[in-house]
């Protein structure tokens, strides 16, 4: 068993999954219990993860400093490598040039942690801080071009400290690194799988919570909502109502569902609630109380007791559902949700990511189409569109969203949409000025909702794309690429 130290970072809970996926059992403890926790359970390895703090600032977040003396092995990831190296009377200070997103990684001095990985591999890093002085006992294996001590070991104490993530796809050996921890903690390894039998145990999870109860589950024709509401359906059968709300912010495209379902028509709703909103979290967070104001009216109808939604991993990890995470933004379906809510929720996914949530979906026997489909944030066209949400931008949006898909269908893409940048630029058409709207395509390849790189699309398909814009939308006079990955930036805009 592992005990992972959460210090906040962003995707501390994405190394549980994979050391879970490893055959390990992972508990995740905040880093105020750390050292009894430790002492108590006497697990086989410690992973310190990252975290959006700097450990010399006041208040950041620490550890006991006698869990360094129970004998245990530890890896330190980010912050958590930073925070080794300082507790342990190396020096930390802010990196002079700052790194975020791929780096090299060059090993010079080999170690049991990165057995196997070549002299040079892509790493991902996120944090502007770094290991400058080593503590005692350790040594450098690894730098990046601009950060020293990348890697640093030592190995007679097991104590190991990578200033990169292991745990994000873009780190090409970080699977490899885990493993060779776990393996260093005396672990076997036993790789998780996604079968007809963990998913039986969810639905009886379900049927146990759920009872005679009726329940209304929130559909918006996604994958998340359709497999949640597919999981309820296997265990409550007709108890289970589903509903659509139009809000009037999703998609132009035929909405296909994998069962019957109510539509609302909630567009003017949606539309009068965001009028002169341009703050991108309260946008979410009014969406989020729309939402459940129409669903608690719809279960008062049908006497339902409990609200199914598809919220995954990442929405709970972004809106802060971890004690020492910062809010990145509050996902319409978890942040965005009233403190006092009437109904009970039940998020079946919501320790999952989407890959997994594909695979429970196959296995379900949901169709290719639904299971395919690209991600779409609740809050939809909503935060696509910076500052006021109006009926006319909406528009816009829609029509250079619509050029964006059909364009970009038979690319295999995380997602590719439009975005409305609410910026007027000078143009001229037709021998007259202009002064129009600006447009943005964002088109992203990922894994997982918590890193990515922009697409690098050819020259030829992003020309006819802005010439389609421009020449459709007479609104519009400029159009502009994107090219940022997460991190630093998010997928979405907003
Ligand atoms: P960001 O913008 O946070 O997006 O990098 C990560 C993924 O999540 C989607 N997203 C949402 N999904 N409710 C959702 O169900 C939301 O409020 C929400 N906000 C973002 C986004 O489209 C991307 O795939």
């Amino acid at each position: 068993m592992i005990i992972l130290v959460d210090f906040g970072g962003q995707t501390a809970h994405l190394i549980a999954r994979r050391v879970k996926e490893l055959g390990a059992q992972v508990r995740v403890v905040y880093p105020e219990e750390a050292y009894e926790k430790a002492k108590e359970e006497k697990p086989d390895g410690l992973i310190f993860s990252g975290g959006p703090d700097a450990v010399f600032e006041k208040d950041a977040p620490t550890v006991d400093k006698k869990i360094f003396e129970l004998g245990i092995p530890i890896l330190g990831i980010c912050y958590g490598h930073q925070l080794m190296g300082y507790l342990l009377k190396g020096e930390v200070k802010a990196g002079t040039k700052k790194e975020f997103g791929p780096a090299t990684l060059l090993i010079g001095k080999p170690s049991t942690l990165l057995d196997g990985i070549p002299d040079r591999s892509i790493v991902w890093l996120s944090h502007g801080d770094e290991v400058s002085k080593l503590p005692e006992g350790f040594v450098e294996n690894a730098k990046t071009s601009t950060h020293n001590n990348a890697s640093i070991s030592n190995e007679n104490k097991k104590f190991y400290g990578i200033q990169f993530h292991p745990e994000v796809v873009h780190t090409e050996f970080g699977e490899q690194i885990l493993e060779n921890f776990l393996k260093i903690c005396g672990l076997k390894i036993k790789k998780r799988i996604i079968d007809k039998e963990f998913i039986e145990n969810i639905i009886q999870d379900i049927k146990d919570s759920v009872g005679r109860e009726r329940a209304i589950c929130a559909l918006s024709g996604g994958v998340d909502s359709s497999v949640a509401a597919a999981l309820v359906y296997k265990a409550i059968g007709k108890n289970l109502k589903a509903i659509y709300i139009d809000s009037g912010l999703m998609r132009k495209e035929k909405t296909n569902f994998a069962m019957e379902v109510k539509i609302v028509n909630a567009r003017k709703k949606f539309l009068n609630a965001l009028k002169g909103i341009i703050d991108p979290e309260e946008k979410r967070k009014l969406i989020g109380r729309v939402f459940i104001q129409i669903f608690e009216k719809e279960a008062k109808k049908t006497g339902a007791k409990f609200l199914v939604q598809g919220t995954i991993y990442p929405d709970v990890i972004e809106s802060a559902g971890s004690k020492h995470a910062k809010v990145i933004k509050s996902h319409h379906n978890v942040g965005g949700l009233p403190g006092k809510m009437k109904l009970v929720l039940i998020e079946p996914l919501r320790n999952f990511y989407k890959d997994e949530v594909r695979k429970i979906g196959k296995i379900l026997g949901l169709p290719e189409n639904i299971l395919n489909k690209e991600p779409f944030p609740g809050p939809g066209f909503a935060v696509r569109i910076i500052g006021e949400v109006t009926e006319e931008k909406l528009e816009i949006l829609r029509k250079a969203d619509k050029i964006i898909t059909d364009e970009l269908k038979n690319i295999n893409l995380w997602q590719a949409f439009a975005v409305f940048a609410g910026i007027k630029t000078t143009g001229v058409r037709g021998d007259n000025r202009a002064y129009g709207e600006t447009i943005a395509i964002r088109a992203i390849e990922a894994q997982d909702a918590m890193s990515a790189n922009f697409a690098k699309l050819p020259y030829a398909l992003l020309d006819k794309i802005s010439t389609r814009i421009v020449n459709e939308i007479p609104q519009v006079n400029r159009v502009v690429y994107d090219i940022t990955n997460k991190p630093p930036a998010t997928m979405e805009w907003e």
